[in-house]
């Protein structure tokens, strides 16, 4: 069964207050959406909106204050790189985003030379217990990168990983068993792209193993529905992006889950993307696997009990980004 894993030396955990502050760094899509989604959640009192198009972050903030009336107080304004250095958590939505039928991966060189000069902008002089999120794809490998490029602590550090993926795995399920997706314990863990890798084998109904659950079930699909479902949770993105060019919703929900389990200090465990620290003999890369998140950023990783095909799928999407790491001069 998981156990979590103490693998790295107690981490510090900021003594100071939360102000309640998040600097979103890219106000496109998937910035403004969870810009919106966090007023929404009444869980934070201030964003920054920071884009190198001022504008357009101006123009974004104007829109949102204006359904001010409607939400718990929060003061959202268009800023700069400085407002993000007093912020509990820095968001990175900054980054071209994918094409129709473009994997993640693809996005990497556009990428990458746009998170070397904007990374230092952000973390130097950044508060020394603020978080870092990052959001833009390739998000495990721009996770590595801001790590290695910011200096900052492993655990401060996180990218949005699969979060998204395993709510969509739950999504899924819910439609294909016709059970509340809350009611559904699944996972998915990996690449935040196309070697993610869904973890049936601690996959609950209910507290009932998926494996137990379906003999019993009212419904007659036949199991080969686990290789549609997969299909269906790793090729969504593409879907969604060939009807209406790209994502931004879900997406946005989930970064608010996450920022919400830090800001709030909730412990909550999400397959964010966190370094690897010897996890099935994985190293120096970031990967999601369910984590224990809060005010410090990752607390505890979560070593699931993979079985033997979930392990190698596990272990191929590491060695998968440790190879596009390796190619980058960070
Ligand atoms: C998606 C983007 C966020 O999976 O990668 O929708």
């Amino acid at each position: 069964y998981p156990r979590l894993s103490i693998t790295r030396d107690q981490i510090t955990m900021p003594d100071q207050a939360v102000k309640g502050k998040v600097a979103i760094i890219g106000a496109g899509d998937v910035g403004a959406t969870t810009a919106y989604a966090l007023m929404m959640s009444g869980s934070v009192s201030e964003i920054a909106l920071v884009d190198i198009d001022h504008e357009k972050a101006e123009g974004e903030a104007m829109d949102l204050r204006h359904g001010a009336a409607f939400v718990k107080p929060v003061n959202i304004y268009a800023g700069d790189y400085e407002d993000a250095h007093d912020a509990d958590v820095v968001i990175i939505a900054a980054g071209a985003s994918q094409k129709p039928g473009e994997t993640r991966l693809e996005l990497l060189e556009r990428n990458v030379d746009i998170f070397h000069d904007m990374v230092p902008r952000i973390t130097d002089g950044l508060a020394d217990d603020a978080v870092v999120l990052v959001v833009a794809n390739p998000v495990d490998v721009l996770s590595y990168v801001t790590w290695k490029v910011s200096d900052l602590p492993w655990h401060r550090v996180i990218g949005t990983g699969t979060v998204l993926d395993t709510s969509r795995f739950r999504n899924v399920l819910s439609k294909n068993c016709n059970v509340d997706a809350r009611n559904i314990h699944a996972y998915v863990i990996g690449e935040h792209g196309d070697s993610e890798v869904l973890v049936w084998s601690a996959t609950h109904m209910a507290g009932v193993p998926f494996d137990d659950y379906c003999p019993v079930c009212d419904k007659d699909c036949d199991l080969n529905n686990r290789d549609l479902i997969a299909d269906e949770v790793q090729g969504a993105a593409y879907e969604i992006i060939e009807r209406k060019g790209a994502t931004y919703y879900a997406i946005g929900l989930a970064t608010t889950e996450i920022v919400e389990s830090i800001i709030r200090d909730e412990n909550s465990i999400l397959t964010v993307s966190t370094l690897m620290d010897g996890q099935y003999g994985l190293e120096d890369v970031y990967l999601s696997l369910p984590a224990v998140v809060n005010r410090g950023g990752i607390r505890r990783v979560v070593d699931l009990d993979l079985d033997e095909n979930e392990r190698e799928q596990f272990i191929e999407s590491g060695e998968l980004l440790s190879n596009e790491i390796a190619k980058l001069d960070i």
